[in-house]
C-alpha cells in the first residue's frame, strides 16, 4: 500500500513537472494571442523567412520556438506564459545585440519584435517614441521631418 502511494505520488509529481513541448508552446501562443500574431518553430517554412535573423552568429541563443506578438498586451502575455512554465525568453529587435552570453540561452522563446516598428516623434515634448525593432536609419528621417537631431 505505501509503495502504491508512493508510485502514485511520484507520478502525479512527473505528470505535474513535465515541460510543454515546443508544438504545445506554438499551439498556445496561436490560439492565444491576438489575431495577426504568428508562431514558428525553427523546422517551419516560415521561420527563416519570417523571424529575424542574428546578425552575430558567435555563441548564439538556441531557440526551440519564435514568437511574433501583435501587441504589447500579447508580449506581456507571452512572458507571462514563459514564465510560468519554466522557459526562457529572449527578445530580438533588430538582430544586431551584442553580448558574450547569449550562447547560454537554450531551449527559449525568441520574442520577435518585427511587428513593433513604429517611429513618432512629439516636437513639443522633445520625445522620440521607438517600437521594439526599429533600427537607427529608420529614425532619422523622422527625426528630420520634425525639425529634430540626434546624435549617433
Ligand atoms: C489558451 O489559453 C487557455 C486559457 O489559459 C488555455 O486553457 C488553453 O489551453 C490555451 N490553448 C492552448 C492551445 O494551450
Ligand atoms: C500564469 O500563472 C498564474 C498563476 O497560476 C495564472 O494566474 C496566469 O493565468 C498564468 N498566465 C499565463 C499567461 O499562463
Amino acid at each position: 500500500m505505501e509503495l502504491l502511494i508512493y508510485a502514485l505520488a511520484s507520478l502525479a509529481l512527473r505528470a505535474y513537472a513535465e515541460p510543454v513541448s515546443p508544438a504545445e508552446v506554438k499551439l498556445y501562443f496561436e490560439e492565444n494571442l491576438s489575431q495577426g500574431s504568428e508562431a514558428y518553430l525553427p523546422e517551419d517554412s516560415g521561420y527563416a523567412e519570417k523571424i529575424i535573423p542574428r546578425w552575430n552568429s558567435l555563441g548564439p541563443p538556441k531557440y526551440v520556438v519564435a514568437v511574433k506578438p501583435a501587441t504589447a498586451v500579447d508580449v506581456l502575455q507571452v512572458i507571462e506564459y514563459a514564465s510560468n512554465q519554466s522557459i526562457p525568453f529572449l527578445g530580438t529587435g533588430g538582430g544586431h545585440g551584442y553580448t558574450i552570453t547569449t550562447s547560454g540561452v537554450a531551449n527559449a522563446v525568441d520574442i520577435d519584435l518585427g511587428l513593433f516598428t513604429s517611429v513618432t516623434v512629439d516636437a513639443l515634448k522633445n520625445t522620440l517614441t521607438i517600437g521594439g525593432a526599429v533600427t537607427f536609419g529608420e529614425i532619422l528621417d523622422p527625426l528630420y521631418e520634425a525639425g529634430k537631431e540626434i546624435r549617433s
